[in-house]
């Protein structure tokens, strides 16, 4: 982990073990982190999931690209650095919330391997879930749901992820994804039937 700015700064524990707080709220965290091209499919999953285990009275929360670019990262843009700095802003959010005892979903391209790993070093041994969702470019460009594809193709948007800007595929991702002719509810099951077999969630 980097070092804080200052020096002077003293990491002060909680007054409860992270069992007791498991144990007081029934629950235990993790982060479900999807990881794919723009139009993968990666958010309408990740929501699909977090409406269905609300629906079993879990304590779930979805963190989204567009929206938290829109406020704690509304000064990042889309270069490779403000990319890393997005990534790594909500690998430590999402971390704070796992450690709530929050089952997060988290819906950003995260193009690069190496802001992933260090999302993932954020959080203790099997509580990081990488997600690839698998969704091939002309399947996505093809969806163009926000008609960015368009624009990028145009020139009109430069970096755009898959055309002008790389994007590094998982490599050991804990469940990969295949979108492209399968339904929204039957992907958001793989990743159910993935947390009920960690014991993040209990079978329904
Ligand atoms: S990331 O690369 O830093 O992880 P993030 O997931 O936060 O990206 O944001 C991606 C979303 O921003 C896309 O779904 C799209 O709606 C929008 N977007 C705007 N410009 C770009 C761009 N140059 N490349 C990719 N996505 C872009």
């Amino acid at each position: 982990m980097s070092q804080p700015k200052s020096k002077h700064i003293t990491w002060h524990g909680a007054n409860v073990s992270k069992e007791e707080r498991q144990a007081a709220l029934d629950a235990r965290g993790c982060v479900v982190w999807f990881t794919g091209l723009s139009g993968s499919g990666k958010s309408t999953v990740s929501r699909r999931v977090e409406q269905l285990l609300l629906e079993r009275g879990k304590f779930v929360y979805s963190l989204d690209g567009d929206n938290v670019r829109m406020g704690l990262n509304r000064d990042l843009g889309f270069s490779p650095k403000d990319r890393t700095e997005n990534i790594r802003r909500i690998g430590e959010v999402a971390a704070l919330f796992a450690d709530a005892c929050c089952v997060t979903t988290t819906a950003f391209i995260s193009p690069y391997r190496e802001d992933r790993d260090r999302a993932r070093a954020c959080l203790p041994k099997g509580e990081f879930i990488e997600v690839f969702v698998d969704t091939p470019l002309d399947v996505c460009e093809e969806r163009d749901p926000k008609g960015l594809y368009k624009k990028a193709r145009a020139g009109i948007i430069p970096n755009f992820t898959g055309i002008s800007a790389p994007y590094e595929a998982p490599e050991k991702a804990e469940l990969v994804l295949k979108t492209a002719g399968k339904s929204i509810d039957e992907c958001a099951h793989e990743v159910i039937d993935y947390l009920v077999g960690a014991g993040f969630v209990a079978q329904a």
